[in-house]
């Protein structure tokens, strides 16, 4: 079962795990989920804060892992409405817990962040640094870590954690993208800005220690992502134990470097905006990304910067045509 599997992320994650033989089950509310992007197995629409469902879901479709993407994802928004994402990002997450325990399924896979390292005493992160997270978003995304830890100790709970750095790209055959609403992050923000539909992206930051002054993060393919999540209730089911593992690449690129690949994939220049930094972000969030690849044999396959930037560029066209922007 694919909770918030109608997302982003979790749509990609619905194909992979098709892909390789399974039914995915998604348990989504569709606020911010959409209909079109559960296309490899059964909707069941329902809210996590509905124990009852999510008990008659495991039963009805003899679920055997589930894989938890459900929840609020703009850290900005997190500051202004703290409560907001405790409930919608932990609440929701121990609800399911207490309901996958009532009926016997113990394998979990959790859909963490990089937020939880707040910000890092150097790059690249390994699993083990502290954990400060400097914002509501990545405390409660700790704090469903801290409840896994106890299912496992006290309630024989096996549960991967991933932390995703930043998630990026479309899948490669074109069938589901990113489509948030509101659109906050970098990649569409600047291929919409280069196809004419939004402004120019605005540059948060210039004046960042980097090389070329612009922040620097390590995106990760979604597909590459989604992969991982297959391999991850791969390894519970045989028998892996509880633990965490980061999901990036180990390789940093700034945002001028984001705008120089879509002008590349776009044949032309990129307009943007210089800007004032942006509340709370780090200079640099880079993965050590070893050790999803020993405990799984994972490897990211499709991350360079050009390879996500042309998957979602041929993406954001196919949804423009479609109308899917505007609904
Ligand atoms: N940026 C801009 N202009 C924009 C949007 C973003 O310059 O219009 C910059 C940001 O300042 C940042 C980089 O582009 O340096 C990436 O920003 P995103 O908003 O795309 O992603 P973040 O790194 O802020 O956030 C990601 C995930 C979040 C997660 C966070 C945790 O998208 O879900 O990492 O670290 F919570």
């Amino acid at each position: 079962m694919i909770c918030g599997g109608a997302g982003y992320i979790g749509s990609h994650v619905a194909k992979s795990v098709a892909e390789a033989g399974h039914e995915p089950v998604v348990f989504d509310n569709l606020i911010a989920g959409h209909r079109w992007a559960v296309r490899w197995g059964p909707l069941v629409e329902g809210d996590l804060m509905d124990r009852g469902r999510i008990e008659a879901a495991i039963r009805e479709h003899g679920i055997e892992a589930v894989v938890q993407l459900a929840g609020s994802i703009n850290v900005g928004e997190s500051m202004q409405d703290p409560g907001k994402y405790f409930r919608n990002n932990f609440s929701i997450s121990l609800n399911l817990l207490e309901a996958m325990d009532a009926t016997g399924v113990k394998r979990i896979v959790f859909s963490s962040s990089a937020a939880v390292y707040g910000i890092p005493e150097g790059n690249p992160i390994t699993e083990e640094a502290a954990k400060a997270p400097i914002n509501p978003y990545g405390e409660a995304k700790w704090f469903v870590e801290r409840a896994l830890d106890w299912y496992t100790r006290a309630r024989g709970f096996q549960c991967l954690t991933l932390r995703y750095f930043n998630a990026a790209g479309a899948d490669p055959d074109g069938e589901i993208g990113e489509m948030h609403s509101p659109e906050t992050h970098l990649i569409p923000l600047v291929i919409l800005g280069a196809m004419g539909v939004r402004p120019p992206v605005k540059v948060f930051g210039m004046d960042y220690p980097t090389a070329d002054g612009t922040a620097v993060r390590d995106y990760i393919h979604v597909r590459d992502l989604a992969r991982a999540h297959l391999l991850g209730v791969e390894y519970l089911a045989r028998g892996g134990e509880s633990t965490a593992a980061n999901l990036g690449t180990g390789q940093g690129v700034s945002v001028l470097e984001v705008i120089g690949a879509v002008g590349e994939v776009s044949g032309k220049p990129v307009p943007y905006e210089r800007f004032a930094r942006r509340e709370g972000d780090p200079p640099a969030l880079v993965a050590a990304a070893v050790k999803a690849s020993q405990l799984l044999g994972w490897r990211a396959e499709r991350s360079g910067i050009r390879q996500i930037v042309e998957d979602a560029w041929r993406w954001s066209g196919k949804a423009r045509r479609e109308g899917l922007y505007s609904e």
